[in-house]
Parts: structure tokens; C-alpha cells; sequence
């Protein structure tokens, strides 16, 4: 590079950090919109969901801090409250004994100290015995550096922690050993080692393009120091944000496992979320404690096609252990799919998606999600289906119930597996390419066979999730792509404006790692006005998309089964329930 194209390319840098406060993360700073706040009475009652965690009005992000105490689930959240685009970011708080239904509290954590005055960022929160619940966060300084802090609940006797307190020792972790302080946040729970006495943490980063996961320790949470090395690190990654770091168990398929749990029979997780695509992924692998190193075990990529938690639009997530029930719980924000005018004049956007337990598939290959048990609870009206076979074309609709807000279970059987389209290797790590080329309509030998959600009668508009299946001439086992289509979701209304920012509406893939050998597939779909929610094969392959419908909207809205290949495949069951609205849903969201 020459001399003259150096300067410009730094003076490009200086440029973007001063017109983004110095601050490197990939949500945008829309200045004049941030504080434009609607009137309750105003917020857009269209497309906002009914069972999902959300506040009445404005931006959210980030779930932080989850956790249980004293019976009583604690979600902490990345808010605006002053607007619906990202700005102003406190940490809102919402209280819930059944992870239904929600009470807001006042925001626990937001700006006042000079280790937090530009920003409270993402964290967790970890229990530690004698000392009760603290939360670890990034805080933005005075000068635009992410520093990790900790905040502790001012009365431990308070189930509800209603108020948390910012110690003035504060900062705990600081990026004065040669880490970049532009991209340094998002400190995870703690895990503690027996052996060593030691609590540690991660907090994720980039080195120039390489992810990197950075480990501290600390034996009284206060005095933190860095490991000699960072936990994991992986080149051309980029940021790792909101890094997750859990065993589960190997032998022990009902169970969660307490984040310090070590011992035989178990893997670690290592979940990131990628900044520069926003989309997370995960490695299994093995932690040794005492080189303090966790190796991937390399049966799946480490990068950018490793595994996903949700192939559609899920991210920043975070999990916790519930130690009443015993299991480990997912919570993923999904953000808007729309645009940031649409988001203004909604006057909110994001939600958090519906909780998800954790564990490792019996394949020992990868996890397995499952809405929490406790969604079960808002079913109501049931319509069945049984044994209707659909021969290529055709499609059948599931009568009888509001398909904008339902809760459908369908297990396919697709019989024989002689029509299976050959595979081309090319797309092995392409679902989405895939997805893309091949889409609902165009049919094939085994599927496309699915679900259409959020239509209108005559698919105008509509969102497809569906598999297909081929036939992988290598290893002669069946191959599955499972999609979820946005493409045709909405009816775009053309404004005319070339600035106008268009909607994204992208078909989300991944494949489903199942051998077919008794034929059954299952899917399961939460629908939620503008969120689609599926799980593949009983939650090994998991896809969100976000779509915004504008004529199959409330009792206007359809719901089918459908086939397109050529094989007859046949709906052995379906099940779908109308899903009522949780009494309290966080109101008074601050
Ligand atoms: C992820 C993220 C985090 C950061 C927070 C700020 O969405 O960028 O890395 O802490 O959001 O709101």
C-alpha cells in the first residue's frame, strides 16, 4: 500500500470512530432518532407479538443477566427507553415466577459513574455463595473505553433485587495489557474451579480480525487477573460478542449442568456472536482446568460454518443454569427485520425469543433446543390431524383455530427415500444457498413438504418452513435442508423513495442432521404475529425468521401442510393450539 493510501486509510478509520463515538459494534447510532419516544397510545398494536417477552414500546437488544433467585426469574435486557432504535442503553429488569408472564422493575443499571457514563453494556450475572448475585457488565468510560464492572443487589432479603448498587472500586477488568478498548466487552457468568480455588471469566474481543476470547480470574470476585492465554481465539472472526461458555452433560439426556460443573461425561460449549455478520455459532469441546484451555473436537468447523444455535435471526444469546428445575435455559433477542422508519413509527422494536432449554443431542455431535415446558400453559383451542397423505401439489389447510398467534407440531413421514434428489457436495456448508435457489415452490423428489405459516388464502403472502430431502451419493444417507422463507412474507408497499431502506426478507437455511430411518420428521412452529419459531427433528435444527405481513394479519391470517416433491409424503399427526396471551406482560416498562 502506498504512503498516500495509508493515510487515507486511517484517516478513514478516525472518521468512522468519531462518527461512531469511538465505539465499535455494528448497531447503528441513528443521533435524531434515539429519543423519539411515542405515547403508549400510539405504539402500532400491529405485528407485535402476544407470548413473547417484550415491553410495551422502544428498543430492546441483549438478554443479561438471567438468572434464578429465591424462585423468582431474573431477565435484565439492553433498552432504550427513550426510543426504537438503539441509543441511551440501560439494563431494564423484568421479574417473573413462571417465565410467563413478566413484571417490569425499574432499569437495575444505566450511565451514572465515570466507568459507565457512555454506556451500560451487555454481561451476566453469576451466584456466588456467601456473597448473592453479582453482575458483571461493560461499562463505557469517559473517554469511550469498554471496561468491565460489577454491581451488586442492595438487599440480598429482596427477591425482586429491585436496586443495584455500582461499588466506587469499579472497574474490576481493564484493557491496559495490550487489548483492544474499542472491542472488549461483554463479560460471561463465572465458573468456579475446586481445584484451584479460582473463579474465572471471559470477555470477548478481536485481535486486529482474529475473535478472541479473553480469560480472567479472581479468588474473592473483586481482584481479577488475565490467564496467561485467552480461552480461545480463532483468526478472521472478527469481535466476538456475548461469548457463553457451559458444560452439558454427555450421559444425562434430561438434565442441565450448573456452569462450575466439572467431572467426567461432559463436553463444554463455546457459543460467540460474530459482530461483523451478526450471527452466533458454537463449538463442542473439551475444557481442561488445569492447562486452562478448551479444545474444540474438530468434528464440526470452528468458524464461520460452524454450528448455530438458530439459523434465522437470533442473536446475542445467553444461557443460565435453572436450579430449581434442573435444566439449562436459552434466551436469544431477535431483532427487527423491517426498517428503521418502520421501527419509529411502530414505536418499538426487538424481542426476546421464547426460552429454550439446552443438551447435548444423543449423537454427542451437537445441542438439541426446546421451548421451555412452561409455554404449554398458554395453549388453548386444539385442532388435530391425522394420517393425510398429500401427493405432489397439494396442500391442506389447518382449520378451526387463529393461526397469527398458535403453537403447531407436525410429524411428517416421507416413506421411501428412493426419490431423493442427488446432493451436490458444493452446498454441504451453503444451506442457505441452497434454501435460496431451491425454494418452496420448486418442487423436488422428497419435498419441498412443510408448513406454510402467515398466509393469505391464496398465498399472496406467505411464509413457508420446510425440508427437503437428498441423497448424499457419498455416504448414501439422506442429507435435510430445513428452510424458513421470508421472500414471500409481505407485500411490499413502494413509497417511491429511493432513500428508503428496503425490508430484509431473506430464506434462512441449515440442515438437519437425522437418518430418516423410519421416515419421520417432525416441525414444530411458534407463531407470533411477526415471529416464526421453528424446530426441526425435536430441536436439532432451529430457525427464527421476523416478517411483517400486511394482509395475513390477525383472523386474517392461514395456516397449511404442503407438499411439493414428488414422493407423497404424509402428515402422521399434526397438533396446533391457539395460544393465549400471558396475563402480565412487563407493563410499565420504564
Ligand atoms: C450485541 C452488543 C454487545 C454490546 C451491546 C450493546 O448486540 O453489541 O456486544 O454489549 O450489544 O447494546
Amino acid at each position: 500500500m502506498s504512503a498516500s493510501n495509508i493515510i487515507y486509510v486511517l484517516l478513514l478509520i478516525v472518521l468512522a470512530n468519531i462518527i461512531n463515538n469511538g465505539v465499535d459494534a455494528k448497531h447503528k447510532v441513528f443521533h435524531e432518532l434515539q429519543s423519539k419516544s411515542k405515547s403508549l397510545e400510539s405504539v402500532s398494536p400491529l405485528h407485535r407479538t402476544s407470548y413473547h417477552f417484550q415491553p410495551p414500546r422502544n428498543w430492546i437488544n441483549d438478554p443479561n443477566g438471567p438468572m434464578l433467585y429465591k424462585g423468582i426469574y431474573h431477565l435484565f435486557y439492553q433498552y432504550n427507553p427513550k426510543g426504537a432504535v438503539w441509543g441511551n442503553i440501560v439494563w431494564a429488569h423484568s421479574v417473573s415466577k413462571d417465565l410467563i408472564n413478566w413484571e417490569a422493575l425499574e432499569p437495575a443499571i444505566y450511565p451514572s459513574k465515570w466507568f459507565d457514563i457512555n454506556g451500560t453494556w451487555s454481561g451476566s450475572a453469576t451466584n456466588v455463595p456467601g456473597k448473592g448475585p453479582v453482575i458483571l457488565y461493560t461499562g463505557i468510560t469517559e473517554n469511550h473505553t469498554q471496561i468491565q464492572n460489577y454491581a451488586i443487589p442492595q438487599d440480598l432479603s429482596d427477591p425482586y433485587l429491585k436496586k443495584w448498587i455500582k461499588p466506587d472500586d469499579n472497574p474490576i477488568v481493564q484493557p491496559n495489557h495490550g487489548e483492544n478498548g474499542s472491542a472488549f466487552r461483554d463479560p460471561t457468568t463465572a465458573w468456579f474451579n475446586k481445584q484451584d480455588g479460582y473463579w474465572r471469566i471471559l470477555v470477548g474481543s478481536k485481535k486486529n480480525h482474529r475473535g478472541v476470547a479473553y480469560m480472567y480470574k479472581s479468588r474473592n470476585f473483586k481482584n481479577w487477573v488475565k490467564t496467561k492465554r485467552p480461552l480461545h481465539s480463532k483468526a478472521k472472526t472478527g469481535m466476538w460478542e456475548c461469548p457463553d461458555f457451559f458444560p452439558v452433560s454427555v450421559t444425562d439426556k434430561k438434565n442441565g449442568l450448573d456452569t462450575s460443573y466439572n467431572g467426567p461425561n461432559i463436553k463444554h460449549v463455546l457459543k460467540v456472536s460474530l459482530d461483523l455478520t451478526r450471527y452466533e455459532y458454537y463449538t463442542l469441546g473439551k475444557y481442561n482446568t488445569k492447562k486452562d484451555r478448551y479444545i474444540p473436537d474438530g468434528k464440526t468447523p470452528d468458524g464461520w460454518d460452524g454450528l448455530r444455535f438458530d439459523y434465522g435471526n437470533f442473536y446475542a444469546s445467553k444461557t443460565f443454569f435453572d436450579d430449581m428445575k434442573k435444566r439449562r435455559i436459552l434466551w436469544g433477542w431477535a431483532n427487527e427485520s423491517d426498517t428503521v422508519e418502520d421501527d419509529v413509527l411502530k414505536g418499538w422494536a426487538g424481542v426476546q425469543l421464547i426460552p429454550r432449554t439446552v443438551l447435548l443431542d444423543t449423537s454427542g455431535k451437537q445441542l438439541v433446543f426446546w421451548p421451555i415446558e412452561e409455554i404449554e400453559s398458554l395453549r388453548g383451542k386444539n385442532v388435530q390431524m391425522n394420517n393425510q397423505k398429500m401427493e405432489m401439489g397439494q396442500s391442506f389447510e389447518v382449520k378451526g383455530i387463529t393461526p397469527a398467534q398458535v403453537d403447531v407440531d407436525v410429524t411428517f413421514n416421507v416413506g421411501s427415500l428412493e426419490k431423493a434428489e442427488t446432493f451436490d457436495t458444493s452446498y454441504t456448508t451453503k444451506p442457505l444457498e441452497l434454501c435460496n435457489k431451491k425454494g418452496s415452490n420448486v418442487s423436488g423428489g422428497i419435498g419441498p413438504f412443510g408448513l406454510i405459516t402467515l398466509a393469505t388464502s391464496d398465498l399472496e403472502e406467505y411464509t413457508p418452513v420446510f425440508f427437503r430431502v437428498f441423497k448424499d451419493v457419498l455416504t448414501k444417507k439422506p442429507k435435510v435442508l430445513m428452510c424458513s422463507d421470508a421472500k414471500p412474507s409481505t407485500l411490499e408497499t413502494d413509497t417511491g423513495s429511493d432513500q428508503k431502506q428496503m425490508m430484509y426478507k431473506p430464506s434462512f437455511g441449515g440442515f438437519v442432521d437425522v437418518d430418516l430411518a423410519d421416515g419421520k420428521i417432525s416441525l414444530r412452529s411458534l407463531i407470533d404475529h411477526s415471529v416464526v419459531e421453528s424446530f426441526g427433528a425435536k430441536g436439532k435444527t432451529v430457525i427464527t425468521s421476523r416478517v411483517y405481513p400486511t394482509k395475513a394479519v390477525g383472523e386474517k391470517a392461514h395456516l397449511f401442510v404442503f407438499n411439493n416433491g414428488s414422493q407423497p409424503v404424509t402428515v402422521e399427526s399434526l397438533n396446533a393450539w391457539n395460544m393465549q396471551k400471558p396475563q402480565k406482560m412487563n407493563q410499565g416498562a420504564h
